[in-house]
């Protein structure tokens, strides 16, 4: 085995935390192979909890885990650092508006950003989860800035790209692994564009496209789109919870598959730093199909846009650039 990957997770008292980190642990990300450091951060009021989230991960037993570090500073959490998971955000008060909690977020991910450059090794690759996630990232970016490289940072809207491909197997009634290249564009809020558009599916032993296989335009505009956008929020209503498991597994595979690489023909969604493709404002953190070759992304080039597709970005985009503006304010910047 070569020498321990060292992994933080933030927020690691949490829910989606407890989710993960057994994932993470047990080779599910780095495989069997790969030994892992798990460094668990969360804020000095939950160490306790904490401490016992490493004591159940050290009685797991697991050959994979070299070692678990449960801390509540960042000059520990984030030292010397491969990959982070940054899940810990604070949760939305009762009577607390939009902007307050974009305000309070934005200003950990600032803290955060800051203590990436400080203390985490340049490669480090990081995984944005806490809300307003595509945000957050974009303001941990720019204060590691100089350190740590733009292309590092990410954030997830695998839940929604798992969510939709789900979606798309149920309705064509094939397993889900023979549906792929589902797109999700943009933020990973209600404006996000679930897009079938390219999307193949597996059927009878033959690959087509998936609008095809579904044949119901009013379904991929209306219902499809809907459900994959709110599928958040009808969960909290069901559970009283939000979505810890699905959204642990696909942090899991967020990062596998950076650390992996895509497979030939097939792409994921990943919220990344845009380039200006398909006209999104350079530097926003926006969702694009992207492939993944030796640990670097590639946005995929030259998909077709349709009107209403155009229209779906179009809204996504304003949504992130008025986010941006906040979240700057928030930390004292008045200008980009
Ligand atoms: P949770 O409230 O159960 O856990 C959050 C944890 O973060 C708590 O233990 C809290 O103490 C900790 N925390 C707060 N500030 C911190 C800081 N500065 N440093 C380290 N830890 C800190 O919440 P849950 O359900 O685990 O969700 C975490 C975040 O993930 C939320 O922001 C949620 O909205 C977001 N989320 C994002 C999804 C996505 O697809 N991008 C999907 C589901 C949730």
């Amino acid at each position: 085995m070569s020498a321990p990957i060292r992994v933080l997770v933030t927020g690691a008292a949490g829910q989606i935390g407890y989710s993960i980190v057994l994932q993470i642990a047990k080779g599910d990300v780095f495989g069997p192979n790969q030994k892992v450091t798990l460094v668990l951060l969360d804020i000095p009021a939950f160490a306790t909890p904490l401490e016992g989230v490493k004591l159940e991960l050290i009685d797991c037993a697991l050959p994979t885990l070299a070692g678990v570090e449960a801390v509540t500073t960042e000059a520990e959490a984030f030292h010397d650092i491969d990959y982070a998971f940054l899940i810990g955000a604070m949760p939305r008060k009762e009577g607390m508006e939009r902007k307050d909690l974009l305000a309070a977020n934005v200003k950990i991910f600032k803290s955060q950003g800051l203590a990436l450059a400080k203390y985490a090794k340049p490669s480090v690759k990081i995984l944005v989860v806490g809300n307003p996630a595509n945000t957050n990232a974009l303001i941990a970016a720019k204060y590691a800035a100089g350190k740590v490289p733009l292309e590092n940072f990410s954030a997830m809207t695998r839940l929604d790209h798992n969510r939709a491909a789900a979606q798309v197997a149920l309705k064509v009634g094939v397993p889900v692994e023979n549906v792929k290249n589902v797109i999700i564009w943009g933020n990973h809020s209600s404006t996000q564009f679930p897009d079938v558009a390219h999307a193949k599916v597996l059927k009878n032993g033959q690959e087509v496209d998936a609008v095809g296989a579904i044949n119901d335009t009013a379904y991929l505009q209306g219902d499809f789109i809907s459900t994959v956008q709110k599928r958040g929020a009808v969960i909290i209503e069901k559970r009283k919870l939000s979505s810890a498991m699905s959204a642990a597994k696909a942090a899991v595979d967020h990062i596998r598959t950076w650390h992996v690489g895509t497979k030939p023909g097939e792409f994921v969604s990943m919220a990344v730093a845009s380039d200006g493709s398909y006209g999104i404002p350079k530097g926003l953190i926006f969702s694009f199909p992207v492939t993944i070759e030796n640990g670097k992304w590639s946005i995929v080039q030259g998909l077709k846009i349709d009107e209403f597709a155009q229209g779906k970005i179009n809204a996504t985009t304003k949504e992130l650039e008025d986010e941006r503006t906040d979240a700057l304010e928030a930390c004292g910047e008045s200008k980009q």
